[in-house]
């Protein structure tokens, strides 16, 4: 596996392996990676010749207050799974090389992005859609794999990516969880044995929106309701939001109409960290 810390090199090396008419897999992360990047290291890896897999703290997409300066970072941690996982080439850029001075472009990508996370989260897809845009345009990939976990993440890429012609493939990976339920995230090593004993609440609440759905439910108050009263029980836990929303628009539905194909999501802090999850139901 080779190391790349410049964005030049990495455009001149994605050029080149262009050239010799191999296929360009990419896994973009902010590192401190577990078994959830390297699920979709490994889904990508079957799907081209060369796996890049880019590991940057994207400063642009943190608010302010927000973890940015104490999110988890271990560079040689990250290079040996990434290695092991398949990675032909792992970029790490310095923030001064991804945005030098004078840098003022942003990615708006519409009500998609202003939505739940966007909501609670302003400004975040601006920065995530701006760093994933010049990724692309650096590592210029044929296809690029994004885990379920962030599906509003996935839904501003994809919706980007169409927009703007980048001519790249996205490609979903399933959420990973730990064996009870809590879904993975570099995160989660801020919860405290306590809170950690919480978390997985968060799970089971959108296991009360399946099956209730599963039931016949279809009132989404009611399945919203649900889903509090289960996040409630837990004495750390403060809910940011929590939606049942059209799975292509991310607008909230109010029923669970035939046919409907429902995202139904949450985020919660559980002590200062805040988590969030994902499912997704399909009423026939
Ligand atoms: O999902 C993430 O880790 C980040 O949002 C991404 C896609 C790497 C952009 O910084």
């Amino acid at each position: 596996m080779v190391t790349i810390d410049r964005v030049a090199s990495m455009g001149a090396a994605a050029d080149g392996i262009r050239r010799d008419g191999r296929r360009i897999a990419f896994v973009p992360t902010m590192g401190y990676l577990h078994e959830g990047h390297l699920s979709l290291m490994r889904i990508a890896r079957g799907l081209a010749d060369v796996l890049v897999v880019s590991v940057f703290v994207n400063p642009s997409q943190f608010g302010r207050g927000e973890d940015f300066a104490s999110y988890p970072r271990d560079i040689a941690r990250d290079s040996s799974l990434a290695e092991r996982a398949g990675a032909d080439v792992i970029f790490v850029p310095e923030a001064g090389d991804m945005y030098p001075a004078g840098h003022a472009t942003l990615v708006d990508v519409g009500p998609i992005a202003t939505v739940l996370e966007g909501k609670s989260r302003p400004g975040h897809f601006g920065g995530v859609a701006t760093v994933v845009a010049k990724l692309f345009n650096i590592v210029k990939p044929h296809v690029a794999v994004f885990g379920q976990k962030d599906a509003q993440q996935v839904a501003v890429i994809r919706r980007m990516a169409a927009d703007l012609d980048f001519g790249v493939e996205i490609v979903t990976g399933p959420t990973v969880r730990e064996p009870d339920g809590l879904a993975m995230s570099s995160r989660n090593v801020y919860l405290s044995p306590a809170e950690r004993a919480q978390a997985p609440a968060i799970r089971r609440s959108l296991d009360a929106a399946v099956s209730a759905a599963g039931g016949g439910e279809r009132d989404c108050a009611k399945i919203v309701a649900l889903m509090r009263a289960v996040i409630a029980a837990q004495p750390s836990a403060a809910i940011d939001y929590v939606s049942v929303a059209d799975a292509g628009t991310l607008q909230e539905l109010t029923s669970l109409a035939r046919g409907s194909r429902a995202l139904v999501s949450l985020a919660v802090r559980i002590g200062a960290t805040r988590l969030i999850d994902n499912d997704i139901i399909t009423v026939d």
